[in-house]
């Protein structure tokens, strides 16, 4: 029998899988983690309890008590809290809601690729409107094709992966008032710069505001698995019918509990990370190196050969994150910031290499 080609979807046939590479290095500056485990007693405590868990048994499917401790620690209401396993999944609900064939997104590159990635899988018109050279946004041009295409979703990064900066408030303000449908905010990493910057005070006045966050960068636990989203409740609601049965593992609610009874202590290492990036940023201005101004774990640089520079860090041991095969990142390489002798590591390494 002749078998037809398999009946896969034919928009997703131009589509290319997520890449970052994994690869063994002494000094992993690539994915923007934190290189610091998290605390020891959370840890404990997350092994005495996992003894207790009945692994034959669903988990709770509402995650009752890892939604009462992030709404408690956030201080917003539960009902207007979601969340999944990462962020990336918060934004594979949001699409399943809110995206789907005849519906529009628009965003601002470069920014995290999985934020065009996610709305194409859910058979999404993605609008990538462009940055400036200095990688803000136009804000005129943003609200000219807000008004035209009336997409369903907008997103904005903030601080943006991988130029670094946060969005000044009365742009992503402007956004969010003159969008038709929703504004989606990722701060993933905002808690490595002045909170004051974060869009959280919006949420009580703009309805149509979702805010992102991550357990995977400050609160040192990218291995389990968790984001969150806030927003209104009548939001939240159609995200409650996109997710799986179950999507939050008993582990997964486990280690979130933990993590917020140890926020402090958690928490408590991100203005040293943040002071890492600066020596970094002072580093490569020393070196003659460009580098663009950060309000997140890493900074992103530039220089004139990536391919041969990334190639000979990696020789020296660090793994950075390079952006071959994107135009406009062509000459740029990203360096997370984590621990004083990785910073060391990585300046000494880039001095020789750059010469
Ligand atoms: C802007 C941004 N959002 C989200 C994520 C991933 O978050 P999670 O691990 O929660 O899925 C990343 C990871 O690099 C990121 O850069």
């Amino acid at each position: 029998m002749t078998r037809s080609p398999l009946p896969v979807r034919p928009d997703l046939e131009s589509m290319a899988p997520y890449v970052s590479p994994q690869m063994p290095a002494r000094y992993r500056m690539n994915t923007n983690e934190t290189p610091y485990p998290p605390p020891e007693r959370l840890v404990e405590e997350v092994a005495e309890q996992i003894k207790k868990v009945a692994l034959n048994r669903y988990p709770d499917r509402d995650a009752t008590d890892l939604f009462a401790a992030i709404a408690g620690h956030v201080s917003w209401p539960k009902e207007g809290l979601w969340v999944a396993n990462g962020s990336n999944e918060i934004f594979m609900h949001l699409f399943l809601a809110f995206g789907g064939p005849e519906r529009t997104t628009v965003l601002f590159e470069p920014t995290y690729a999985v934020h065009s990635l996610i709305p194409r899988i859910a058979n999404t018109k993605v609008l990538q409107l462009q940055r400036g050279r200095d990688f803000t946004i136009d804000v005129d041009a943003a609200l000219e094709t807000i008004e035209r295409e009336s997409p369903e979703v907008v997103i904005v990064c903030s601080p943006n992966n991988p130029t670094g900066m946060c969005e000044p408030l009365d742009v992503t303000t402007a956004l969010i008032e003159n969008s038709p449908g929703i504004v989606v905010v990722d701060e993933a990493y905002i808690e490595f710069t002045d909170e004051s910057k974060s869009v959280r005070r919006l949420l009580d006045t703009h309805e149509n505001l979702v805010l992102v966050k991550t357990f995977s960068k400050a609160w040192r636990l990218a291995g389990v698995r968790i984001g969150y989203m806030l927003a209104s409740p009548s939001l939240i609601e159609a995200l409650a019918r996109v997710r799986l049965p179950y999507h939050l593992s008993a582990i997964t609610q486990l280690v979130g509990v933990a993590a917020i009874r140890h926020a402090h202590e958690t928490l408590d290492l991100t203005r040293a990370i943040a002071l890492e990036r600066d020596r970094i940023a002072d580093g490569l201005d020393r070196a003659g190196i460009v580098s663009y101004p950060s309000d997140a774990n890493f900074v992103l640089f530039e220089v004139d050969d990536p391919e041969r520079v990334w190639t000979d860090l990696l020789a020296h041991g660090v793994l950075v994150r390079n952006y071959q095969g994107n135009e406009r990142l062509a000459r740029c390489l990203r360096v997370t910031a984590g621990l004083p002798d990785e910073t060391d590591a990585f300046l000494d390494a880039l001095r020789e290499v750059v010469g």
